[in-house]
């Protein structure tokens, strides 16, 4: 399939910033949408550091390389760049796998890394920074998880407050003026998991707020874009929603976030119906490991697979569904 143009709104961290990723890696183009465009930036910038660039020496199954760039498994590696496999790494960028890594910055997955910065997991990094699950870190900082790859396609960050209607109109503008059409809307952006309150005694200004930008910035964002994903051949609407808002097993904590759960649902039933020749999907992403997820779920680039799935659907596939990792589940 040729490049899509994607927005994925709330995609500065989390769930959001994995299926950009995931996106990129596939040879989309993706606005990453983020409320403080810093952030965003920021982001994108971890994702885009290390792409290549340049001459590259493609060398699948090379014994050993010092310098230039490799694609495949080797050995032994000394500076440049290499995605796939190698045992020993020093310096330079890696995405993949490796035993050992030294220095430059690694993507995937390495039983033991010193210095540079790695995303991914890393049985044992030492020094930097490190973004993704690490067995036993030594020092650095760590904060997301899992991303493991870099883009193929183009990231763009833009400023996208959910609750902002200028901002969703900017956003049309700016697909208007240099793509001219959206294929892709992932409505991921959310707040308020405010398991601390009951339905009884609910703090209904934390409750406008979830609604502010879990329902409401869902609807002003995809009203904004609808006559850009008119225009796509193949459009496809999800909305990242959550089994919390099921009816069928819904309970009684976290009023705010269920309630606009289940508003964000009705919308992908309403939209689906409307809205012919656009696939609409509601999505549950799982229990996944994020801020707003917690420690203990699963990894964000499972849930943002499930994502992905609605995204990557054929056109005869289904709408006005609820899924989780392709299966559905109740209303
Ligand atoms: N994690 C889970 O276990 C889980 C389970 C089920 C469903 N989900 C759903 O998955 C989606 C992503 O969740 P997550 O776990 O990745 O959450 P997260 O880590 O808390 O990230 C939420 C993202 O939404 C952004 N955001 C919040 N308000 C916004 C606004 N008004 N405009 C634009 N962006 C805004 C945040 O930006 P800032 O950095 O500026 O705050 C952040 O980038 C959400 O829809 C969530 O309900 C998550």
């Amino acid at each position: 399939m040729s490049s899509r143009i994607a927005v994925v709104t709330g995609a500065n961290r989390g769930i959001g910033l994995e299926i950009v990723r995931q996106l990129a890696a596939a040879g989309d183009t993706v606005l990453l949408g983020s409320r403080d465009l810093t952030k965003g930036q920021t982001a994108a910038a971890h994702l885009t550091a290390a792409a290549p660039r340049g001459d590259a020496a493609r060398s699948p199954g090379a014994p050993q390389l010092g310098g230039g760039a490799i694609r495949g498994e080797a050995t032994h590696v000394e500076g440049g760049a290499t995605w796939g496999e190698a045992p020993h790494i020093e310096g330079a960028a890696t995405w993949g796998e490796a035993t050992h890594v030294e220095g430059g910055a690694m993507w995937g997955e390495a039983t033991h890394v010193e210095g540079g910065a790695t995303w991914g997991e890393a049985a044992r990094p030492h020094g930097a920074a490190t973004r993704g699950g690490a067995a036993q870190p030594d020092g650095g900082a760590t904060d997301f998880r899992g991303s493991v790859g870099p883009p193929q396609g183009e990231v763009h960050p833009i400023e996208l407050d959910v609750a902002n209607p200028a901002h969703a109109e900017a956003l049309a503008r700016t697909l208007e003026s240099r793509f001219g059409r959206l294929d892709i809307l992932v409505n991921n952006a959310a707040i308020h998991y405010d398991t601390w309150q009951s339905a009884s005694g609910a703090d209904l200004d934390v409750v406008r707020e979830a609604f502010e930008t879990n329902v409401l910035g869902a609807w002003q964002v995809t009203q904004a874009v609808l006559p850009l994903l008119r225009r796509s051949e193949h459009p496809r609407i999800v909305n990242v929603s959550s089994e919390a808002g099921s009816l069928a097993s819904m309970g009684p904590w976290a009023p705010a976030y269920n309630v606009s759960k289940v508003s964000l649902n009705a919308l992908t039933v309403m939209w689906a119906k409307e809205l012919r020749g656009i696939l609409v999907n509601s999505v549950c992403p799982g229990w996944v490991a994020t801020d707003m997820g917690g420690p203990g779920g699963r990894p964000v680039r499972e849930g943002a697979a499930s994502v992905l799935w609605a995204v990557n659907l054929p056109d005869d596939g289904p709408t006005g569904g609820f899924y989780r990792d392709g299966h559905p589940i109740p209303w």
